[in-house]
């Protein structure tokens, strides 16, 4: 199977508010990684939205929110899906604007407009003729606007990572209980073809026990961070360049998770993190910084160490392992591993493998005849026109498809808000760890308790 998202280069990029109720009192983040103790979580659910399923939308009505490399592209994307009207279109820049209702050109969507300075996205959001805002703007903006979406009554699907410190992964659970309104993280990685088929393998007891998960996000776009062209406002390398540990986590993450069944039937216990020092992107400054004093802010900053690898145990006992590296001149890795008591299953650079035993991986004819009988009937339904639309090989338009599916036919969504808030804390958990010497951190529970009774989402 080929695994098409390995052909991409993903671009990335961080918020902070404070938060009340459940957070942990004391936890640092997103900078801020003082060694104070923590207390572990207090508080009750509100409403469980693990499983919870909205009123159905017979047409999902949408409002999108930046329209830079990523949201222009999804823009575009949905008009593959019936059931979806695109309302409204905001972002800073008119340009970005224009050219995202250019691409609506002969369709029946005329969206309103909203762009010319950084709040133009409350009133998308206040409009009473949208179901989903749908966010693709810079990392230290999407809680902030999740929340003040799902406040004003809209579903929110925002891109990863959904928050950027612990407070706001808190925030962004309260205010989805509080409203009963779905936030769905949009981590394309858990709807690669691979992934899925993987994820059926695991839930018919093709690995027995799921022991060990590894996943990586290793991306060489060190010198594109500092270009203007490619990363407007360089608002990525400015995370770069104040921040140290795994900064971009969920890709790695979440298909380990919905594997392992995180937040439904297991629970993140811990995380121990560890980063070497930067050998490049501060050379890379220093260097720039003498051609052009645009630059010269960044020579005296302490830029993220290369590599960082976290390691996280949870509470049944099962290990993974999430590294991150996008500064070294390296190949691009997405590593995806799963180790079980029965199986393994392994992809990287190269193509997927699957194995059953010591001796070795199964060959091309077993691997295909694994695939045919795992491979999901929504995939079977929609997995060639997902091809034939593109992104990120096709799972980008899966991640959407299913969305728009639950939407429209009242189901509960795959990921709720819990794996938002999860998955994104990785990144500020740690940099609390590499900021104290790796020591080991409590993960939170944000289902509170519910993990142990929550059911895995229903994939067929
Ligand atoms: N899932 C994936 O595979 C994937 C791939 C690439 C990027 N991403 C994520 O997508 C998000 C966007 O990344 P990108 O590469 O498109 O960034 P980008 O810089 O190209 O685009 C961001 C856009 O948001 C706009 N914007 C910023 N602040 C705004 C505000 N207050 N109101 C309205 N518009 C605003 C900017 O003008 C810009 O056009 C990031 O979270 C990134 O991590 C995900």
């Amino acid at each position: 199977m080929k695994n098409n998202r390995r052909d991409f280069i993903k671009y990335t990029g961080i918020a902070a508010t404070a938060l009340v109720g459940a957070a942990l009192p004391g936890l640092a983040v997103g900078g801020d990684t003082s060694n104070k103790p923590f207390n572990t979580i207090k508080g009750s659910q509100r409403f469980n939205m693990c499983g919870y399923a909205a009123p159905k939308i017979d047409k999902v009505r949408i409002g999108y929110i930046g329209l830079g490399s990523r949201g222009s592209e999804a823009v575009p994307r949905i008009l593959n899906i019936e059931g979806v009207e695109v309302r409204a279109l905001c972002d800073i820049k008119p340009k970005q604007v224009e050219l995202a209702k250019e691409t609506l050109k002969g369709t029946p969507n005329n969206p309103a407009l909203y762009s010319g300075n950084d709040t133009e996205w409350k009133k998308l959001c206040e409009r009473s003729d949208i179901d989903l805002v749908y966010i693709c703007t810079p990392w230290n903006s999407h809680t902030q606007m999740a929340v003040y979406a799902m406040e004003h009554g809209k579903h929110v699907a925002v891109e990863v990572p959904a928050a950027q410190t612990i407070e706001e992964c808190w925030q962004l659970v309260e205010t989805s209980e509080k409203t009963r309104l779905h936030c769905v993280m949009l981590e394309n990685e858990c709807y690669d073809f691979f992934e899925l088929l993987t994820l059926n393998m695991a839930r018919q007891g093709f690995f027995g026990e799921i022991i060990h998960g590894e996943g990586a996000y290793i991306h060489s776009i060190g010198r594109s961070l500092f270009d203007p062209v490619q990363r407007p406002g360089l608002w990525r390398l400015d995370e770069n360049a104040h921040r140290n540990g795994n900064l971009y986590p969920t890709h790695g993450l979440g298909p380990i998770c919905q594997i392992m069944n995180i937040n439904c039937g297991d629970k993140m216990d811990s995380l121990t993190s560890v980063s070497s020092n930067d050998f490049t992107l501060h050379d890379i400054a220093v260097e720039l910084a003498a051609k052009d004093t645009m630059y010269s802010k960044y020579v005296d900053k302490h830029f993220r160490g290369n590599m960082n690898t976290s390691i996280m145990r949870t509470t049944k006992g099962r290990t993974i392992m999430l590294q991150h590296d996008t500064s070294s001149p390296r190949p691009k890795s997405s590593r995806f591993l799963i180790s079980g008591t029965k199986a393994t299953i392994q992809c990287d650079a190269g193509p997927a493998r699957i194995s059953t035993s010591h001796e070795g991986w199964v060959s091309p004819e077993v691997f295909a005849e694994i695939e045919a009988k795992y491979t999901l009937p929504f995939v079977s339904k929609v997995g060639e026109l997902a091809k034939k639309v593109g992104g990120h090989g096709g799972m980008d338009f899966l991640t959407d498809w299913r969305l728009i599916d639950c939407l429209r036919n009242g189901l509960p969504v795959d990921h709720a808000v819990y794996d938002a808030a999860l998955w994104s804390s990785i990144a500020p958990l740690s940099e609390w760890s590499v900021a104290n010497g790796s020591k080991p951190i409590e993960v939170p529970d944000f289902t509170r308790g519910a993990w142990q009774s929550n059911k895995p989402f229903n994939i067929s």
